[in-house]
């Protein structure tokens, strides 16, 4: 699988990216955000991306892609889907904080969403995030994702206040051009194979 847009390669893991998978994950809002997704060690973080790799072309784990900047090839987070039960699947999504403020998030969830729901044959997907987590609010909504509900709900096994949004494959009833909260900027070229 590799996806191309303008600033960024959404593409496969492979082992020697170990490195950075695990310094990529140790910052401060990772920690508070996603805390099972810090890898404290090198071998952590090799053991997931072994277990990553094998989940490829499957349906029943997490189908998680590295985010690779095109200018100096720095392997900056990763976006994912994750079955969450009854045929539901929900984005993730990680940028190391010295990358993020530049729109990279937002960048490959778009991309990735539509590329992703096909493959997985699927025309919809869920978008959970903490209320307190207003970046990942902000990347869901420039994204298309719709709010359906705020309030208590189950966080990683924890009641916590939660966000949680739908977005929809564009189609000739929901085409993609509408505009939402908080979407603007541009429109991104994309070029993608699975
Ligand atoms: C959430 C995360 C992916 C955002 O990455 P990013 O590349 O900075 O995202 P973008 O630049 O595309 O968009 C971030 C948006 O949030 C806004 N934002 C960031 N921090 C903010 C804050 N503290 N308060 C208000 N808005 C904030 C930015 O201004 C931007 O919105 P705008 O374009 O409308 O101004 C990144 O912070 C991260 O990986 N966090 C830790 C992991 C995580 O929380 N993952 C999601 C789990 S649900």
């Amino acid at each position: 699988m590799r996806i191309e847009t303008d600033r960024l390669i959404i593409t496969e893991f492979t082992m020697d990216m170990a490195q950075n998978v695990h310094e990529n994950s140790l910052d401060e809002d990772n920690r508070r955000f996603v805390p099972d997704e810090v890898f404290e060690t090198i071998e952590d973080a090799r053991e997931t991306i072994a277990f990553l790799m094998a989940q490829y072309g499957k349906s029943d784990g997490p189908l998680c892609y590295p985010v690779i900047t095109k200018t100096l090839g720095l392997n900056i987070g990763y976006v994912q889907m994750v079955p969450i039960g009854n045929e539901n699947w929900e984005i993730g999504y990680h940028i190391a904080k010295s990358h993020t403020g530049n729109g990279y998030a937002t960048e490959a969830v778009k991309a990735f969403l539509p590329v992703m729901a096909k493959a997985i044959g699927i025309d919809q997907v869920t978008g959970i995030c903490l209320s307190e987590n207003v970046a990942s609010k902000h990347v869901l909504i420039k994204c298309g994702f719709v709010p359906v509900f705020e309030g208590i709900g189950d966080y990683q096994g924890e009641k916590r206040e939660v966000f949680r949004s739908v977005w929809k494959m564009p189609t000739n009833d929901n085409p993609p051009g509408v505009k939402v909260p908080g979407q603007h900027g541009k429109a991104r070229q994309t070029r993608s194979r699975v």
